[in-house]
């Protein structure tokens, strides 16, 4: 059993960590989400804010979520200083117990995972029935286990397929553009350099 709650647990890894972040967003969202006509983007675990910055100096209104409010105070300090704090609304919430409402053209989660034992693929799957048809979801999760990261050495992650699968979408309401891992060159907090693989789920909502 847990002995802190989640919303503890990712407050106490902020509160060790300081505001400041690379200030660009990730690879895969750069690369799926640019194409796309900007609407109104839902992202779930925003952290220090990088995605959201993106994706509102690309156009988007935000709504950026995630359970660590202190996280969530360095995210719109962030936002604030790249002048986009109008385009993106912070919320917190714990998404195994709630989610914002409404529809979005683009729901984006990456790296959402957790250490703590929580219902990540119907978390996954929630989100996903708040995109409008017409719109997106992209999902960037870990393929492999980075060398600095602070996760057991044996810590294995679901596939791409694995994680569409346990979602349990209508297969018939979604186009699947990219189910897919794909590998690229991952950063370390001390300048380290090694090949990651990160899973992609991007789908288009048909209906
Ligand atoms: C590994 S970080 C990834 C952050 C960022 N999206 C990125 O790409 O670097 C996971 C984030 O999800 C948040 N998170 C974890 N569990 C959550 C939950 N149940 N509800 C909302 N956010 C959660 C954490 O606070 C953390 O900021």
């Amino acid at each position: 059993m847990d002995t802190i709650t989640p919303a503890q647990f990712w407050n106490e890894r902020y509160e060790k960590s300081s505001p400041e972040t690379s200030g660009r967003p990730g690879l895969a969202l750069a690369q799926f989400a640019s194409p796309l006509t900007p609407g109104h983007a839902l992202e779930l675990g925003c952290a220090k804010g990088d995605d959201a910055i993106w994706l509102a100096r690309q156009g988007w209104h935000v709504t950026a979520v995630d359970i660590s409010s202190v996280v969530l105070g360095y995210a719109s300090t962030n936002a604030g200083r790249a002048g986009m704090s109008e385009q993106i609304r912070f919320e917190e919430h714990d998404l195994a117990i709630s989610c914002p409402s409404g529809a979005f053209d683009l729901v984006t989660a990456s790296f959402l995972h957790s250490p703590q034992n929580w219902p990540r693929s119907a978390v996954l799957s929630r989100a996903a029935e708040a995109v409008r048809p017409g719109g997106h979801i992209l999902i960037v999760g870990h393929g492999s286990r980075a060398p600095w990261s602070s996760s057991p050495e044996d810590t294995r992650f679901p596939s791409a397929e694995d994680t569409l699968t346990e979602m349990g979408l209508d297969v018939a309401a979604w186009k699947r553009l990219c189910v897919c891992p794909i590998t690229r060159t991952g950063h370390g907090p001390d300048g380290q350099t090694a090949t990651v693989t990160d899973n992609i789920i991007f789908l288009q909502r048909l209906s």
